[in-house]
């Protein structure tokens, strides 16, 4: 039996945080979204694959700040690289710094669609840039779209706000099923400026899914009978499954790409990435400007974060340890008897609990991320995993017996 954690600061910032804040926290980093009252709330420091809260427990990120984590927390090679910019030139200026031409350089020479790219600031930024140019280039209206792809009209999933004019041009189809895609495209194909997709799919709350073969060039080959794009949020993919983002991993290659997250460890940019004569769009056609977008202290980071992961092979780090992990789990999975799965091997662990009449699947996930958490393995119930550079061998062998024993006392459920 091991006790709930104390989590005095973090339940005395949150209350004072509701009265400041609607709801005390954004969006998915609120307390229902892992187990109430046994998750903290606030972190107050980080280090490379360990994060402290505001209590003083530590704990193994395996959430890495939702996926910008790709190194390790506070990593000094990248953080002095950006002290450096901040002491010596300065970064937000009414001019564009030289740094910028660097950095799209070097994203041209690793991903095969980005012949041209543009800076932006988040993955919505990204992905919503992307629908632009894809409808400023194809002048059609229609998109089809899998996945989470950001809080903006088009396309988040809570309609509050949104009049519906805004998203009823966009069509939402079902992952890995060509078909249900193929009847969209009959129905609206010379309508449809661009299909939208997550590679891999990583949707909350289940498993993690790899395409089936031929659904990918299945998309390709339907969006060029058509006329239309095809578009990747690698948001989540891009810089962890391949430098070259999932495109250069499974060989389908699309019109256009959102990045983000991982590319700078932490620091915020993402970039929309394309075909030349696509993305010159934006030269006159699409507008895009804001003020933050050309601010050069993330895109020193991403350069230094880049040269990194080239140089210490960071990637095939992660993928050799993510299988192992993933070999250990399903090991402990299949011996515990628990009806659970593990996905998202080798880049997004994640261990779902198979649905069943009676909804024990329910209660199970809530003790299975009690016990996980009371044990300092931070993971959250409703979303993969991530594994960074810096958690070694040993954090994951004490991750994989920390699930062994969760696992065993969700069996007193049984
Ligand atoms: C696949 C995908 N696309 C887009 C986004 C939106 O990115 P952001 O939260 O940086 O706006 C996310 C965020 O989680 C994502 O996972």
């Amino acid at each position: 039996m091991t006790n709930k954690l104390n989590l005095d600061q973090t339940n005395r910032l949150y209350k004072e945080a509701l009265d400041l804040i609607p709801g005390a926290i954004l969006g998915i980093r609120r307390p229902y979204n892992f187990v109430e009252g046994e998750y903290p709330i606030f972190f107050e420091t980080a280090k490379g694959g360990k994060v402290i809260d505001v209590d003083g427990n530590e704990y193994l990120d395996m959430l890495c700040a939702y996926g910008p984590i790709i190194i390790g927390h506070r990593e000094e090679e990248i953080d002095n690289a950006v002290i450096d910019q901040i002491r010596n030139k300065g970064f937000c200026m009414s001019l564009t710094q030289q740094i910028q031409n660097k950095l799209a350089k070097k994203l041209r020479e690793l991903i095969p669609c980005c012949e041209k790219v543009v800076f932006v600031k988040t993955g919505s930024d990204a992905t919503t840039i992307g629908v632009r140019v894809a409808r400023g280039y194809t002048k059609r209206t229609k998109i089809l779209r899998c996945g989470y792809h950001g809080w903006h009209s088009w396309c988040v999933e809570g309609k509050g706000g949104i009049p519906e004019k805004l998203y009823e041009d966009v069509f939402e189809f079902e992952y890995n099923n060509l078909d249900h895609v193929s009847k969209l495209m009959q129905t609206y194909g010379n309508d449809v400026a661009a299909i939208i997709i997550t590679p891999i799919n990583h949707p909350g709350g289940h498993e993690v899914e790899m395409p089936k073969p031929g659904f990918l060039e299945g998309l390709r080959e339907l969006v060029d009978r058509y006329g239309a794009l095809l578009m990747y949020d690698e948001i989540r993919t891009g810089f962890r499954v391949n430098l070259g983002g999932a495109q250069k991993e499974l060989g389908v290659i699309p019109d256009l790409a959102a990045f983000g997250k991982a590319m700078a460890n932490g620091y915020p940019i993402s970039f929309l990435g394309g075909k030349k004569e696509i993305m010159d769009t934006l030269i006159k056609d699409v507008f895009l400007s804001s003020t933050f977008f050309p601010n050069s202290l993330p895109q020193v980071a991403a350069l230094k974060t880049i040269e990194i992961m080239q140089r210490d092979n960071v990637l095939d780090g992660i993928r050799i340890k993510g299988d192992k992990f993933a070999k250990s789990v399903t090991e402990i999975i299949d011996d515990s008897g628990i009806p659970c799965t593990f996905s998202g091997s080798p880049w997004m662990p994640y261990i779902t609990f198979d649905s069943d009449p009676n909804q024990l699947y329910r209660k199970l996930r809530e003790e299975f991320y009690r016990q996980l958490i009371r044990r300092k393995i931070f993971l959250q119930p409703y979303h993969h995993g991530y594994i960074c550079y810096r958690h070694t061998n040993e954090d994951l062998e004490n991750a994989a017996n920390m699930i062994a024993e969760s696992l065993k006392e969700c069996k007193k459920l049984m």
